[in-house]
């Protein structure tokens, strides 16, 4: 079994990986930096692969290249999980850089898209294949000054929707928001200003009330689904209505 994850090298995609290496699922990690860049351990069973998923023009030359076939060979079940994501830019319409827009529609948006695509498309063959976005309750729920995250996260939630509706062979999908979970992420949504972010008291609460998931946990809840019978039965959900 073969896995793409992005947002390989810290935080959920990190422990993604570790769940997946650790069940002998080979990986290619795709994100700006190496793990050992940032001071993670390489494992053996990842590959990596540094791409700014922004960066559009960058991933559609190397979509056109060998490497993603090359890694998913021709045979076996695949996976592909569209971790990479950032809440930036943050703060009311109307006050955010556009270019900082651009990219983060670019690497939330356009390249999970582009990924899919071309996994879907390298993975014919009555092979199995399963793809898992890693949505958010954003997508879900209007926050102010995440206008730009909230839209994105709610793009590929209609993806997995539109792309089950395709119903082709052997290929299942599930947009899954995967709760409040302790990384990087939430450390950047407690550091904004309560004018760029009005509900940030309420995440810096949260943290205070040690209701954050460690990331190996929500990681191993969403590596267990996305292996089981049950995935991509609904293909929108959140990490708290999956099977026990
Ligand atoms: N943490 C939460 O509470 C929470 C809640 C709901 C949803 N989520 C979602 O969960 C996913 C993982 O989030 P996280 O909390 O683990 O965030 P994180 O700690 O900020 O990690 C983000 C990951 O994405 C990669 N990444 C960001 N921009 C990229 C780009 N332009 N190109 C390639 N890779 C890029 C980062 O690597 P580099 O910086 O090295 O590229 C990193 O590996 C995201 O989709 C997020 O929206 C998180």
């Amino acid at each position: 079994m073969k896995a793409i994850v992005t947002g390989h090298n810290r935080g959920l995609g990190a422990a993604l990986v570790d769940h997946l290496l650790a069940r002998g699922v080979a990986v290619l990690g795709i994100s700006r930096r190496r793990r050992a860049d940032i001071g993670g351990a390489m494992r053996p069973g990842l590959q990596e692969v540094v791409l700014d998923l922004a960066d559009t023009g960058a991933l559609l030359a190397w979509l056109a290249g060998p490497a993603l076939p090359e890694f998913l060979g021709d045979d076996g079940p695949a996976l592909l999980i569209n971790n990479a994501g950032l809440l930036q830019p943050i703060g009311p319409a109307g006050s955010v850089d556009n270019a900082a827009l651009a990219l983060a529609l670019s690497a939330n948006t356009v390249a999970p898209l582009l990924l899919a695509n071309a996994f879907v498309g390298a993975t014919t063959g009555g092979r199995e294949r399963r793809i898992l976005h890693v949505s958010s309750g954003a997508a879900r729920q209007p926050y102010p000054g995440w206008s730009a995250y909230c839209a994105a996260k709610a793009a590929l939630d209609h993806h997995a929707r539109a792309v089950a509706q395709d119903a082709l062979p052997m290929l299942r999908i599930a947009s899954v928001a995967p709760g409040v979970v302790d990384t990087g992420m939430q450390a950047e949504i407690r550091a904004c200003s309560s004018t760029q972010f009005p509900l940030r008291d309420r995440f810096v609460a949260m943290q205070d009330a040690g209701q954050l998931s460690p990331p190996e946990t929500a990681a191993g809840q969403l590596v267990d689904y996305l292996l089981g019978d049950a995935f991509g039965a609904e293909p929108v959900t959140d990490i708290r209505n999956l099977p026990a």
